[in-house]
């Protein structure tokens, strides 16, 4: 797998810590064509994953920390990148959150509407995603193909939106695939190696989903390593005319 890249290429994860992120850097370490992979985590050390991964995988996996939503963060990940010399072929942008402990929570109707756990939402979700491609665009390998992926939801789709509700990370999600869409018409004439899309992990057995998952079929719910396998898969199937596109794990389009 992972034929279309060059070989000893640099993949770099950022939200690594747990989830699907952590079982991406666990495939890209599985894969011999990964010369080395970039783990950026808001606490790297304090994620057993990374630990484990990085005694098995010595050398070849690098962590930095990134809280997504911190712009000088970003500018220290692009300074430590530059200063290593690392310039990745592949970047995965999987952080996101739906709900969390201090009360953060998909809103079912409009009087749920919180103006700071909206702004938190679209911090990670958006925002963050947003300015990484501002700070990473720039450092990506130039020779080659070179893919720059951001796990976004269906639920983020305006066309397949049939339920409502959950208003944050909808619309966080919608706008972070225009962003992509629209650096990807800007990597046309500037990167022009760079692939950028927009990808739909499925239902996925983690934290995020766990509140959710009673009404899922047990065949629809995935493990984090079944989706970092297929991610992977579409992202290597991606060709230049895919660039700002919205894909599923099994590679089908979803609309806008
Ligand atoms: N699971 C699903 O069913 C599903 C479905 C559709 C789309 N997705 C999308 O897939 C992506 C991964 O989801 P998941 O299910 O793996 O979620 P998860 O298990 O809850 O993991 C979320 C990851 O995001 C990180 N994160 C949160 N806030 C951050 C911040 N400010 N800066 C840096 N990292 C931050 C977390 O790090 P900490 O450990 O530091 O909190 C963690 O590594 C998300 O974008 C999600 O929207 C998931």
């Amino acid at each position: 797998m992972l034929n279309s890249f060059p070989r000893d290429f640099t993949a770099l994860v950022q939200g690594s810590s747990r989830g699907i992120g952590l079982a991406l850097v666990q495939r890209l370490l599985d894969e011999e064509r990964v010369g080395r992979v970039v783990a950026c985590a808001r606490r790297p050390d304090t994620s057993s994953g990374l630990a484990r991964l990085g005694e098995k995988h010595a050398g070849r996996l690098k962590t930095f920390r990134l809280d997504i939503t911190d712009p000088r963060q970003l500018e220290a990940l692009a300074d430590g990148l530059r200063a290593e010399q690392l310039r990745p072929h592949l970047v995965i942008n999987v952080a996101g959150i739906l709900h969390g402990d201090d009360g953060l929570a998909p809103e079912k109707r409009l009087e749920d509407l919180d103006f700071e756990q909206m702004q938190r939402v679209f911090a990670v979700n958006t925002l963050g995603p947003a300015m990484l491609c501002r700070h990473l665009l720039p450092l990506m390998a130039t020779d080659g193909k070179a893919v720059l992926a951001a796990l976004s939801a269906r639920v983020g789709s305006i066309g397949d939106n049939r339920l409502g509700g959950w208003y944050a990370y909808r619309s966080s999600k919608s706008a972070l695939n225009q962003i992509l869409k629209t650096a990807s018409i800007e990597a046309r004439r500037r990167f022009k190696n760079v692939v950028l899309a927009a990808l739909h992990p499925g239902t996925t057995d983690t934290d995020l989903s766990r509140p959710f998952q009673a009404n899922v079929p047990e065949d629809k719910l995935f493990s984090t390593r079944f989706v970092a396998e297929r991610l992977l898969q579409v992202i290597d199937q991606l060709g230049a005319d895919d660039s700002g596109g919205f894909f599923a794990w099994d590679g089908q389009t979803i609309p806008w």
